[in-house]
Order: C-alpha cells, then sequence, then structure tokens
C-alpha cells in the first residue's frame, strides 16, 4: 500500500477520545491546542485483523478466567525466530502488564534499597524514575555525539561507572529511545562484557525492535555473540509500539537463566494475581503470525521513513546548524536547536509560537539536553509538515 494510501486507510483523529498524547496537553503544558508529537503511541489504527481477532474472541467466549494458550507463546516465538533470529524456548517467557511495570519488578527482584543502576543518558525517563522512585541511585552515563548527531558509547567511561558506583543492574535500550541509534553486536558485545566483568546484570529493553527504518540490522541482546550473555540479560517487549496497542496490557519478559527467572515470578507473585489476559494473547498471537499485520508493519515504517525524511530535508535546508540523529530505530526523531534557541526559551518557543507539543529534552537525562526536542513522527504527513512549518517560521532569527 502506499504511504498516501495507508494514512487514508488508517489515520484516526483521536481528539475527544480520551487519548494521552492528544487530551492530555493539560499534563505536561501550558495550553491545550497544541499539535501533540510527544506521546510514544501512532495515529494509526491497528491492522485489520487485529480489531477482527480482538471482536471474534470478546463474540465468542465470556472474559472468565484462562491459562495461558499455548497458540500465543508459539506465536511470539516464531516472530522473534522469523524477524530477528533469534530462538527463545518456551520456559523462558514470563509475562508483566507492560514493559515498564516489568522492568519496576526487575528493580525489585534483583536490587535493594541505595543500589546503583546504570543507564546510557539520554534515554526514556521511565528507567530514571521507576529506578529512583524505588529509592535505587541512578547512575546516568552520558553518550558522546559525533559530527554526524550519531551516539556512542565511552566504554571506559561506562566501565569506570560501574566501578566507582557499585553498579548491580544495567538498564539498555535497544533501539534507544529517544536518540534512535539501533545497537550493533559489536557495541552490544562492549557493553555486555564489561557488564559480566563486574557482576552487573543486564536489562534490555526492547519495545522498539519491530521499528526498524534504517539501515542497521536490528539484534535481541539475547543474540550477542552466540547468545554468550543471555544468561545474564532480562530481556523485555511488546506489540505495543510495533502494533499501536500501549492500552493493551502485556508485554514479554523472556529470562533464559531459570534461578533469575524463578526470582522474578516469586516477585511477581508478590505484587500481581494473574497470568494471562486473554485480550491481549488474542491480539498477539494474530499480530505476530497474519501477513496482513506483517505488511501492515512494513507500510507503516515506510509512512514513518518518509516523514523523517521530509523533516529532515526541511528543516536541514531552512536551518542548517540544527542537529537531528540518525533515526535507524523507533519513530521518535531527536533534534537539538542550540544553535538557534536558548534553553530556557524552548518551551515557550514550542508551546506559545509553534503550538507544538514535543517531548522536552530535559526529560530524558536533565538540563543538558534542554536545547533538544523529542518529535513523535508516527502520524500523517500532513501533521508533519504543519510542524516543520511552524518550527522553521519561528526558530529562524
Ligand atoms: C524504551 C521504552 N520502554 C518502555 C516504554 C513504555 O512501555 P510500556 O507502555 O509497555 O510500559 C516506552 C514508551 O515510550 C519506551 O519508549
Amino acid at each position: 500500500m502506499s504511504t498516501i494510501d495507508f494514512t487514508e486507510t488508517y489515520y484516526i483523529d483521536r481528539r475527544g477520545s480520551y487519548s494521552r498524547k492528544w487530551d492530555g496537553e493539560h499534563l505536561k503544558f501550558s495550553r491545550t491546542d497544541l499539535l501533540p508529537l510527544w506521546v510514544a503511541d501512532m495515529d494509526f489504527m491497528p491492522p485489520q485483523c487485529i480489531q477482527e481477532a480482538i471482536c471474534t474472541y470478546v463474540k465468542a467466549q465470556p472474559l472468565g478466567y484462562t491459562m495461558t494458550n499455548p497458540k500465543y507463546l508459539e506465536a511470539v516465538i516464531d516472530w522473534y525466530k522469523r524477524r530477528h533470529n533469534c530462538i527463545l524456548s518456551k520456559d523462558w517467557l514470563t509475562s508483566a502488564p507492560n514493559v515498564i511495570t516489568g522492568l519496576m519488578w526487575c528493580i525489585g527482584a534483583f536490587t535493594k534499597a541505595k543500589d546503583a543502576i546504570a543507564i546510557l543518558t539520554p534515554v526514556y525517563g521511565a528507567f530514571d524514575t521507576s529506578a529512583s522512585d524505588a529509592q535505587r541511585q541512578i547512575i546516568a552515563v552520558p553518550m558522546s555525539r559525533d559530527e554526524d548527531n550519531r551516539y556512542s558509547v565511552d566504554y571506559d567511561a561506562f566501565e569506570k561507572a560501574i566501578i566507582k558506583h557499585n553498579v548491580t543492574l544495567f538498564i539498555h535500550c535497544n533501539p534507544h529511545n529517544p536518540v534512535g541509534h539501533v545497537w550493533t553486536e559489536d557495541e552490544m558485545n562492549q557493553l555486555f562484557s564489561i557488564c559480566e566483568r563486574h557482576g552487573v546484570l543486564i536489562i534490555s529493553d526492547e519495545i522498539h525492535q519491530d521499528l526498524i527504518t534504517g539501515p542497521i540490522t536490528f539484534m535481541p541482546a539475547l543474540s550477542v555473540s552466540n547468545d554468550a550473555y543471555a544468561d545474564n540479560i532480562l530481556s523485555m517487549s511488546s506489540l505495543s509500539k510495533s502494533f499501536n496497542m500501549a492500552s493493551l496490557h502485556h508485554a514479554e519478559v523472556i529470562i533464559p537463566n531459570e534461578k533469575l527467572r524463578s526470582q522474578y515470578n516469586a516477585f511477581k507473585g508478590l505484587v500481581y494475581h494473574t497470568d494471562s489476559d486473554v485480550i491481549a494473547e488474542a491480539a498477539i498471537t494474530v499480530a505476530y503470525t497474519n501477513p496482513e499485520a506483517e505488511a501492515w508493519l512494513t507500510d507503516v515504517l515506510a509512512v514513518i521513513r518518509e516523514n523523517y525524511e521530509y523533516l529532515c530535508r526541511e528543516l536541514c535546508t531552512a536551518l542548517p546548524q540544527i542537529r537531528i540523529s540518525p533515526m535507524d530505530g523507533t519513530y521518535l526523531a531527536w533534534i537539538d536547536f542550540g544553535a538557534y534557541v536558548k534553553a530556557e526559551d524552548m518551551h515557550d518557543l514550542f508551546e506559545n509560537k509553534c503550538r507544538i507539543a514535543p517531548s522536552f529534552g530535559e526529560w530524558f537525562g536533565g538540563e543538558n539536553y534542554a536545547t533538544f526536542v523529542r518529535l513523535n513522527l508516527a502520524t500523517s504527513l500532513e501533521n508533519i509538515k504543519t510542524a516543520t512549518h511552524n518550527i522553521i517560521k519561528y526558530v529562524l532569527p
């Protein structure tokens, strides 16, 4: 399907639906008439086959207590094998109501108060808040940015921080929100070998795994160096980003190490009392097995890529000193306006002049990123054109 046909078929006006992104601007912004490019969900209906699978289940069965459907487990295993060349065993799969809850449970299960947890900044803010809210210490290791605006790790600094703070857990984000980086095997090998040397457990948040629009192939952390680190990794994902179903509460938590898995499940058992969500299982099973869903994913990625290329072309022409990071994965563009706008003027510029609700840079690691915004490109090209036009109009001196 062409990008125009896809948008005509699936784009939806979400205002008035209690959408956090469209109707929740009062939660974070000074006004409510902004074009919302903040919360990371899409403005597209999910594939029709998923909509139908949910309706079919609800019409055919009561929503009684259930056990995990083996077809759902097979679908997840099949997806990882087909899409990511990663072989999972059924026993490794456990779950959480969503990725961040799974992350919080891991923090509860594997660390104690005041333990140090490492993250690579800038990064998705919930990593920091999940750890800080649980009274853990966050050790933020800033990444470096090269002249092409690509981010990389200073491995020496990473290792020194781990030693200095006696870090016990590292939260990895692959692909990396907000910088759009898809980690290569070599990069992960370096990071994970440092973790291994110092007994640091790894959580790999792979929720953006299917949103790859650049040249680097996504590799699950579990597969790095022929699965060399799999015993030390808790991997998490869900279909929520790939198929725009974030309010369907179910995430896969994949733990090959039996001891770690039992520990996770024991913690989960203290705070949660259910195994399966039938609606989520029905949706995931069809999303991961029906070719229609995969075709939808291909089409939505083409829309996202087109939006990114439009945004880059127009902004870089009008504002040649703007710094946009390569978006190889995710649908989130990470943009530094530092050459044009003072940090203290960013909110006023975006909210009162451009009339855009972005995710502001400081949400991803503090004031160092105050001249950045993250823009969500999973919307219509028309919305991206409006945003681009307004940015150029008001940023130019
Ligand atoms: C890296 C990352 N992890 C987790 C989440 C949230 O996932 P969930 O809704 O499953 O908790 C997001 C949402 O933006 C994200 O970008």
